[in-house]
């Protein structure tokens, strides 16, 4: 999604904004740009293009930018118009005063562009962020914060906004209506940004502007009002993640860096959420009372988020004995799911921005349902709008690609799982109690995993060049087939499909030929029998096979083409390991297909609109 840095201070914006802006790029873009009030003129310039951030440096490497001590800047990521350099940001007024980054969707933007066209406002972009540039210079009378305030009380949609002026060369104005922004307080400096690691190495003091509010920056203060002029005290939070968090450290892509952070997340959680073999989820802001009441949970998410909440499904009715409904929440908002006061809703989302994860949330809440979330970034719109969250505090998750976000998501299903199994009695202490050993044994397989990860590379490397792939696994393992699939999809951009391996014969069998890798998520099972009869027939049609087994499983052998192996593990758990070794699978695909690993072509990092 686009992102958004803007700068004031006592230092030449252009180089900060380039170098913050940069550290967005993860979210996905497809063009940028960069506007300041110069020093020299009083005037405002601003240069786009289509294209990478270091395209923009090149440009102004030939042409720089006049020094300017306040500034905004943007990467698009198209929704209205083309990514072209005129539909890039920043947007300016027909005076070439006002100049607006703005992330979201204005929904009424034809409407408000109609009428400002009628009074001779001229639009050079197909963008819908135009019309606030226009909107705000229509309704300036000499206060920006004013022309600004008036402005957005006539946007229908969701905005994230940044605007300057060369009336007002001392204030950066912010606003926020559904797409994230945030705030940095510097000594004598101020930032804005879409996301924290933005800014991360100019400051750790961070206000997260919610929605309805907008704030007036100058270089050593800052106002914060609601939409309707009450003024607010911002809460100044000190951020606790480390500058190492968001850089690659030697690794060569965030993605591979995130995968082999997952032994460190799982141990963290574990040791923090268990204490004296009891799993404690601090934060939940549910009594043991209202736990037990619960007779449904419905998990709400997108993407691999879903399919974390969908091993939840497994797991919480395996060990909680409660009916556990799933849906994507784009499809949830828009049905009548059967929900009421004795249903959780938990809502899963690695960013907490997702716009639709959001929506669901609040259509939960109007139908009187308690809302937990679970989480990876904290003081995220979901977060604040959860009556609980539970934190998966896996840090900075920048590859687009969700690996160590996804296994915290998981790690977290089983301790809910755990928690309200106990509570219910529906599981004995005893058997809480074994299972809490076997999840803190779960980081150290990862590691033996990692340490073979030559082998999985060049199984990666053997099976790069298929044009189509299907994931197969059952149960537990029918979310794990659907996530590798995922994975690689989104990274290698090769056609793949997770099926829940029963379902073959109906249908996706008709594609294995010799020309299709096959993906077999075979962990010691109950359902193991079932998949080597799935792998027979898929051998049978000279289908290439992938399976990932558990040590020591040597029968295998005969039926699969390359072996992954993983220690064996409790049962219940394998969505767990298996997970490490598919997006394994992914990475190195995609490597050996020369593809941007970190910024997938058209994904963004977090999806802020519908
Ligand atoms: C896949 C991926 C996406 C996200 C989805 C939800 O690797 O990252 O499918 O899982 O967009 O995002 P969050 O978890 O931020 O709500």
């Amino acid at each position: 999604m686009c992102g958004i840095v803007g700068y004031i201070g006592k230092k030449d914006a252009t180089p900060i904004l380039l170098s913050s802006l940069k550290r967005l790029e993860y979210r996905g873009y497809d063009s940028c740009g960069v506007g300041v009030v110069a020093q020299k003129d009083g005037k405002i310039h601003s240069k786009k293009t289509q294209g990478k951030i270091q395209g923009l440096t090149d440009i102004l490497k030939d042409k720089p930018m006049p020094t300017g001590f306040v500034g905004i800047s943007h990467t698009r990521w198209a929704t209205h118009g083309k990514p072209t350099k005129a539909n890039a940001h920043p947007h300016a007024d027909k005076t070439g005063k006002i100049l607006i980054v703005h992330n979201g969707i204005i929904e009424n933007y034809q409407e408000i562009k109609e009428a400002l066209k009628a009074k001779g406002y001229p639009f050079v972009s197909e963008t819908d962020s135009e019309v606030i540039a226009h909107l705000i210079s229509s309704l300036d009378k000499g206060d920006l914060l004013e022309a600004v305030q008036k402005a957005i009380q006539k946007l229908n949609g969701s905005f994230a906004l940044g605007v300057i002026s060369s009336d007002h060369p001392d204030k950066l104005i912010a606003a926020r209506l559904g797409s994230p922004l945030i705030i940095g307080v510097g000594c004598n400096e101020n930032f804005i940004a879409s996301d924290v690691p933005a800014i991360l190495d100019r400051t750790r003091k961070i206000v997260y502007l919610r929605d309805g509010e907008v704030a007036e920056l100058q270089k050593s203060s800052l106002k914060i009002f609601d939409f309707k002029g009450k003024q607010i005290k911002p809460k100044v939070h000190t951020v606790a993640f480390k500058l190492d968090a968001v850089q690659k450290e030697g690794f060569s892509h965030f993605m591979l860096k995130e995968i082999h952070e997952q032994p460190k997340v799982l141990s963290g959680m574990l040791s923090s959420r268990i204490k004296n073999k009891k799993v404690h989820l601090e934060g939940l802001s549910l009594t043991d009372k209202q736990l037990k009441g619960i007779n449904h949970v419905f998990v709400v998410a997108c993407g691999t988020a879903y399919h974390a909440g969908l091993v939840g499904k497994y797991v919480i009715e395996q060990l909680a004995g409660v009916p556990v409904s799933i849906d994507v929440s784009s499809e949830f908002r828009y049905r009548t799911p059967i929900i009421n006061k004795k249903t959780l809703i938990v809502a899963v989302s690695q960013s907490g921005e997702t716009a639709d994860t959001l929506a669901a949330v609040r259509e939960a809440k109007l139908k009187g349902c308690k809302v937990i979330s679970i989480c990876n970034v904290v003081g995220s719109s979901l977060a604040r709008e959860s009556h609980g969250v539970l934190y998966t505090h896996a840090g900075p998750e920048i590859g687009v690609a969700s690996t160590k976000a996804y296994t915290a998501q998981l790690c977290m299903m089983y301790l809910l799982g755990l928690k309200l199994g106990v509570l219910k009695k529906k599981i004995s202490k005893g058997r809480s109690e074994s299972l809490i050993k076997d999840l803190k044994r779960v980081p150290s397989f990862l590691m033996m995993i990692l340490k073979s990860k030559a082998k999985i590379r060049k199984i990666a490397r053997a099976n790069s060049h298929f044009g189509c792939f299907l994931f197969l696994g059952r149960n537990i393992n029918f979310p794990s087939a659907l996530e590798g699939a995922l994975k690689l999809k989104e990274i290698s951009y090769i056609p793949a499909e997770g099926y829940a391996a029963g379902e073959m014969k109906h249908g996706p069998i008709a594609l294995i030929d010799e020309y299709r890798a096959v993906v077999c998520v075979t962990p010691e099972a109950d359902t193991y029998e079932k998949m080597i009869s799935n792998m027979q027939e898929i051998r049978a049609r000279k289908g290439k096979i992938i399976a990932i087994a558990t040590e020591g499983d040597t029968a295998i052998k005969q039926h699969a083409n390359n072996i992954i192996y993983i220690p064996s593990t409790n049962k219940l758990l394998t969505p767990l390991v298996v997970a490490l070794p598919l997006q394994l699978i992914a990475y190195y695909i995609a490597v050996e297909r020369g593809n941007d690993v970190d910024q997938p072509r058209n994904l963004a990092k977090s999806v802020t609109v519908e």
